[in-house]
């Protein structure tokens, strides 16, 4: 399979999701781009965080039923909560429809764990995680006062690699932090993955 290049994927992925679905999805990927270029990564690496970004939500829009049967081809485990599943069948399906050299380890895991996060957490995998919820779209107070606080803090940056590391770091503590009120207060399953998440970010 030729590799896919960016515009192919957007042409793709804009077939696959609605308008409001595909708005947060571009949303994504500008907030993703302003965030790695804040940080001084690699012109690769915001090239490949726009596309990580594209793909993220590529099953969404999927019913649960649909989410199942996904898990079944690709023997992936159920997760806890419905939520979720879409991170999981995201990477594997984006992988099918664009190949392994356009879906490679890094942009896979990203959307593997967008959602609940997880242990070991890349700072790839942060910042596709952090513009998932800081993103120009979303309105709810928890996303308007992280994204004022993201800004303000990669403003001050000036591409420090140290310091935009222990940034990343601690908006995707603030943020899972965050997701562990809402679940425990609504009475929620908690995916164990976000736990381990927590566990691996907090002091
Ligand atoms: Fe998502
Ligand atoms: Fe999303």
């Amino acid at each position: 399979m030729k590799k896919p290049d960016f515009a192919e994927i957007h042409a793709r992925v804009r077939t696959l999701q609605s308008g409001k679905r595909f708005a947060h999805t571009e949303g994504v990927v500008k907030e993703a781009e302003y965030i790695a270029k804040a940080c001084g990564f690699s012109t690769e690496f915001v090239e490949k965080a726009r596309v990580a970004a594209l793909l993220h939500d590529i099953t969404k829009n999927l019913t649960d039923e649909e989410q199942e049967k996904l898990f079944l081809k690709y023997a992936i485990d159920i997760p806890s909560g419905p939520a979720t599943m879409h991170e999981k069948t995201g990477a594997h399906f984006a992988r099918e429809l664009f190949g392994a050299e356009a879906v490679d380890e890094e942009i896979f895991s990203a959307i593997f764990c967008h959602t609940t996060g997880k242990a070991g957490m890349s700072a790839f995998d942060m910042v596709i995680f952090i513009a998932d919820f800081t993103e120009e779209t979303r309105e709810h107070k928890s996303c308007r006062d992280m994204r004022a606080y993201l800004h303000a803090e990669c403003e001050k940056l000036n591409g420090e690699s140290e310091k935009a590391e222990a940034l990343l770091r601690n908006v995707t503590l603030k943020i899972i932090g965050d997701t562990l009120n809402f679940l425990t207060l609504k009475k929620r399953k908690i995916d164990l993955r976000t736990v381990e998440a927590w566990n691996f970010l907090a002091e």
